[in-house]
């Protein structure tokens, strides 16, 4: 296996060597050529080395380049070297970590990661955590656990009994909660549409004075960073009025989490250690390989209870931590090594300086943006802008240019009615001179197409 792995090695070398230079996004010609993959199953084999070269020849050319420097749509991080290095260590190993007493040392870093975690965002140190996929999954495992603890103490035991016939229980969220969150709830069976929605302000903010009167099982959902704006509720003066009414708090923090590590971003995320549970991504600001979320849970039992499982054939028996209590899945991959590395390799500062970097990059594209005429429509709070090259359909044909042009990549979204270009700045690898360039790039498209002087 040797050379084929070699192999393997040396094309993701190469393939991220050229990142930088290349096209941000895959132009037609290399889209069309994936149709050459096309046929019916094969009969018989092919040796490896082809099955890796097709993978590279049709494929590597297709990929958005969303490990690179320049790219900034959505909320994407790329892959630091070392987390990128752990993946394919831990993909050799290829654990199932389910279990302690089976897969020790996944197991082990997974707790040392989380007891690490918990440590850097200053959440209670005996929490639960869970090791997902991303941040619609810890939402839906917090918020499972969430549901757990409110029926519990309305004398309800839904894992048991399920929903049919249980007590009534209210879900509080801003109307610019992510859609993930609402997912979440649909899937556990108290509904997406039977939420109450609480106004927001025009960052996406809940508006905490039109929080509704809490009584009885209630879960109130708050958001630590907007995806389009970067805003984040007022959390500590939400926490303060369900608690009051003995309501769980949720903190959706899917890369709003990340602000707490560094002291200069501290007054948004003012009380967030009084929450119940809390879900945020790796790959997003940690910058490891697709696909890490994370949930956390106060009540370490609420989440257990909701998760675990039991069988005769499973050596569940342990004085440590079973991943598999904590998540959806029984078997699944090894999330946490990468996290782990992440932690080891930056510690705590350098975790730090990633945030604080990224989010002077975004300031960065803020006021330049600002300074040649265009409007930028959020308070630049983070590592998120939103820009206006003027109407809707101005904006729309600046985003277009810019994807085309091919030197980064923004995409677009509507906020509050009006049409807006995103700039996400989440990479470890974006430099001042990917900023520059960006900025050249984003001003060249948009007098390209007429918008502003
Ligand atoms: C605030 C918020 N919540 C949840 C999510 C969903 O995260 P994921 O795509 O990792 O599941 C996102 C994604 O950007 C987000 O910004």
């Amino acid at each position: 296996m040797r050379p084929l792995l070699e192999s393997a090695a040396e094309r993701a070398l190469r393939y991220l060597e050229k990142i930088g230079n290349r096209a941000v996004a895959p132009d037609t010609v290399a889209e069309t050529r994936l149709r050459e993959l096309d046929g019916p199953l094969p009969e018989g084999p092919t040796a490896p080395e082809r099955v890796l070269d097709i993978l590279d020849e049709r494929c590597s050319p297709a990929t958005m380049a969303m490990a690179g420097p320049r790219f900034f749509g959505f909320v994407i991080g790329g892959s630091l070297p070392i987390t990128l290095a752990a993946n394919w260590l831990a993909g050799a190993w290829d654990q199932n970590a389910a279990l302690y007493r089976v897969t020790p040392a996944t197991s082990h870093l997974e707790q040392l990661a989380l007891a690490w975690l918990l440590e850097l965002f200053g959440l209670p140190a005996t929490s639960g955590g869970a090791f997902v996929t991303g941040a619609t999954v810890a939402n839906l495992c917090a918020l499972a656990a969430a549901r757990h603890s409110v029926y519990e103490k309305a004398g309800w035991d839904v894992e048991a009994d399920g929903l049919v016939g249980a007590p009534n229980l209210t879900v509080v969220i801003g109307a610019e909660g992510h859609p993930s969150v609402f997912k979440s709830l649909g899937l556990l069976g108290l509904g997406r549409g039977r939420v109450h929605r609480v106004p927001v302000d025009g960052q996406g903010r809940m508006r905490p004075d039109l929080l509704p009167d809490m009584d009885g099982p209630t879960i109130v959902c708050v958001q630590a960073g907007n995806v389009n704006t970067g805003a984040f509720d007022a959390i500590d003066e939400i926490c303060a009025r369900a608690h009051g009414a003995d309501a769980w708090v949720h903190v959706d923090g899917a890369f709003g989490l990340w602000a707490t590590v560094t002291p200069t971003l501290a007054p948004l995320v003012r009380g967030i250690g009084d929450a119940d549970s809390w879900a945020t991504d790796a790959h997003k600001w940690l910058n490891v390989p697709y696909d890490s979320g994370l949930a956390f849970v106060r009540e370490r039992e609420a989440l257990r209870a909701a998760m675990a499982i039991t069988a005769e054939y499973l050596p569940t028996e342990t004085e440590h931590r079973n991943p598999s209590d904590y998540v959806p899945e029984l078997s699944r991959r090894a999330r946490g090594v990468e996290v782990w590395a992440a932690l080891k390799s930056l510690g705590r500062r350098g975790v730090a300086e990633l945030v604080e970097r990224t989010c002077r990059h975004a300031r960065t594209f803020a006021d330049r943006l600002a300074d040649a005429g265009y409007e930028i429509l959020n308070d630049v709070v983070l590592n998120q802008v939103l820009v206006s090259f003027g109407d809707g359909d101005t904006t729309e044909r600046v985003i277009t240019e810019i994807q085309r042009d091919g030197t980064c990549w923004c995409g677009g979204t509507v906020w509050q009615g009006r049409s807006a270009m995103r700039i996400s700045v989440s990479s470890w690898a974006t430099t001042d001179d990917d900023v520059e360039r960006s900025l050249e790039a984003m001003l060249r498209c948009a007098h390209a197409v007429g918008a502003g002087s």
